[in-house]
């Protein structure tokens, strides 16, 4: 069964550009049906309809709590006959109440090997700890922040001059290649039946 995907978003969607690309490839087991954003303003929303995709804004701001919020999001879904979600740069905390249902059907990119640096500031958090591996994590949503299960993760080395800014960008570029392998694993039922590993340019990717 080939799933319709919403990728929800809150900036300039570089994960998301990648998505939709890996996604307009005939043999991916989904494809991407909406693009939702929690800022109006974001980059994001305007590359997705480059790209032919319908993109529209939730600003978080425009309702009074969490909950109404949510239920915005869960009618644009619905509306869009959405059956599974991916997180790409979504700067909101989902509740257990919107993630439950959601079990199983919703992916999460974060830029640390996890359950190492969890949370916001994950760079300078690496620097600071003094890692020489970072790399990033696609793992499935759950109600604890950056802790479902995970799917696969892409190393690349930090380097002694790294600073949060050069440390992230050479993070970016191993999610670019892991979020769209990590879903078509996930997809296609593969998960359990790793590790599957790929290495090219400085980055080691290997999915569960
Ligand atoms: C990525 O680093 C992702 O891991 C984090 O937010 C960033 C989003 O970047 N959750 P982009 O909007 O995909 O360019």
């Amino acid at each position: 069964m080939t799933r319709r995907i919403a990728i929800l978003i809150s900036g300039r969607g570089s994960n998301m550009a990648t998505l939709i690309d890996a996604a307009k490839a005939a043999d991916f087991p989904g494809s991407v049906e909406l693009v939702i954003s929690s800022h109006e303003e974001a980059g994001g929303l305007v590359l997705a309809r480059e790209a032919d995709v319908p993109a529209v804004a939730v600003p978080r701001k425009a309702y009074k709590g969490k909950a109404a919020f949510e239920a915005a999001l869960s009618e644009e879904l619905a509306k869009a006959d959405i059956d599974f979600i991916c997180l790409a740069g979504f700067m909101r905390v989902l509740s257990p109440e919107f993630v439950t249902p959601w079990n199983d059907r919703m992916l999460n990119i974060h830029p640390s090997l996890l359950p190492l640096f969890p949370g916001l500031d994950v760079h300078e958090q690496a620097l600071e700890a003094g890692v020489a591996v970072s790399g990033c994590t696609v793992h499935l949503v759950t109600a604890d922040l950056d802790a479902g299960p995970i799917i696969g993760q892409a190393a690349v080395p930090v380097m002694p001059s790294d600073t949060p800014q050069s440390l992230a960008a050479r993070v970016q570029k191993a999610e670019h290649r892991l979020y769209p392998a990590a879903l078509a694993h996930y997809l296609s039922g593969k998960l359990g039946g790793g590790p599957s590993v790929t290495q090219s340019e400085g980055c080691f990717l290997s999915l569960r």
